[in-house]
């Protein structure tokens, strides 16, 4: 992480300076450990916050404007804080900002003039959330800069932006990705229950084992429409149950009661569902007890449920998931996220972190003519103020 007079020294190659002084807002990337493609159907997920994330530097300005950068993008942005933000498609990236401004002037008569700058440690497009990240990032920093008396309930804030990604930005997520980022703690994994929205800290120590995050650097394409079709088949699968049966979600459904989905595609879909969601709370059971064996295990049943039954995966996703499987130091790996590309995690024996590394990444290269890349996942805090003990 950059020291504190590195992030300013960035803020003013942007922004003129002035009497106020700049703030930095922290919101973490999420891993998902388990509890795939299951938030929208109404089951129990257990993601996990890492130390990458989206950084934002903020200060007030003395007129009514909102001027905004981002670190990746030689555009600067300037808004009046009276503008009615709407959505463009060729506004890329910045629909984010628009979307959240725009829900915060309407929800909670909240905006300030600023000065913005993103900076982000976090890979795009990975499966590793940087949307839901910049969503939050860019919601708490606005809400924090108004110096509102009011405490912000961050569950509230993280299903406010939910809303945003699926009525702004038109992707039809569930609600961890934005959960994981808001609430998560060092060293914890969330094990959040997508219905009620209830959720507990459960502690993520892994001993002698290191979970490991590999990037297959594939660009996703056509992702947004591939999520909605799977939302919409889980949907119709749900249907098909409750013309029978009192349930009231996918997760609710029995074994039993998929039979009921003649449809053979539909059934695979609310397959994957049923079996990922008694996966989580075997993951539960095995962490508790330290068994690591048994979660690589689990972890490898799920992928296998995201390949075949919900058809997610990719080559680029499988080569690494089965050269980690193959690997006689890892117990499991699977892919992570909503699919079709970013990235796979592997629980591999710490000792052997480097040659496991380096065996993924030549078969990996050799393949697909271009790098994976891997990091250790160090579970982080969530979203946050920095202050000056973050520095140290
Ligand atoms: C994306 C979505 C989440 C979740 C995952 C799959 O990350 O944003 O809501 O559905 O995919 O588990």
């Amino acid at each position: 992480m950059k020291t504190y007079s590195e992030f300013q020294q960035l803020f003013e190659k942007y922004f003129p300076a002035n009497e106020e002084s700049m703030r930095v807002f922290f919101a973490p990337g999420r891993v998902n450990i388990i509890g795939e493609h299951i938030d929208y159907n109404g089951g129990l997920v257990m993601p996990a916050g890492i130390t990458q994330g989206v950084y934002i530097m903020a200060r007030k300005r003395h007129d009514e404007q909102i001027h905004i950068q981002s670190l990746f993008s030689p555009l600067q942005k300037i808004w009046n804080i009276q503008d009615s933000l709407q959505y463009d498609e060729n506004d890329d990236w910045l629909n984010y900002p628009k979307g959240i401004f725009q829900m915060l002037k309407e929800k909670y008569n909240c905006m300030s003039a600023l000065d913005m700058l993103i900076y982000s440690d976090l890979p795009t497009a990975s499966g590793l959330s940087s949307s839901a990240a910049l969503e939050l990032a860019l919601a708490y920093t606005m809400w924090q800069m108004q110096g509102r008396s009011t405490p912000l309930d961050l569950l509230t804030l993280a299903v406010d932006c939910q809303q945003v990604e699926n009525k702004f930005i038109g992707v039809q997520c569930g609600i961890m990705d934005q959960a994981a980022i808001a609430l998560t703690q060092k060293d914890k994994a969330l094990l959040l229950n997508c219905s009620s929205l209830t959720f507990k800290h459960i502690p993520f120590t892994l001993g002698a084992y290191t979970l490991v995050i590999m990037n297959t650097n594939k660009p996703r394409s056509l992702i947004h429409s591939a999520f909605n079709e799977r939302r919409s088949q889980c949907e119709k699968a749900l249907q098909l149950i409750q013309t029978k049966c009192d349930i009231k979600n996918l997760c609710e459904a029995s074994e039993e009661q998929l039979e009921l989905i003649s449809d053979p595609l539909l059934y695979k879909r609310a397959k994957h569902v049923v079996s990922e969601s008694a996966r989580v709370l075997q993951m539960c059971v095995a962490l508790e007890k330290n068994n690591l064996i048994s979660a690589g295990e689990i972890l490898n049943q799920s992928h296998h449920s995201l390949r075949h039954d919900y058809e997610v995966s990719c080559a680029e996703l499988n080569e690494l998931v089965f050269k980690a499987q193959a690997h006689p130091h890892c117990v499991g790996a699977r892919m992570t996220g909503a699919g079709f590309g970013g990235c796979a995690i592997a629980l591999v024996e710490t000792a052997f972190y480097d040659s496991f590394v380096e065996v993924i990444a030549k078969a990996y290269h050799l393949k697909f003519k271009y790098p994976a890349s891997f990091y250790p996942a160090e579970i982080s805090a969530g979203l946050r103020e920095l202050f000056i003990n973050d520095y140290l």
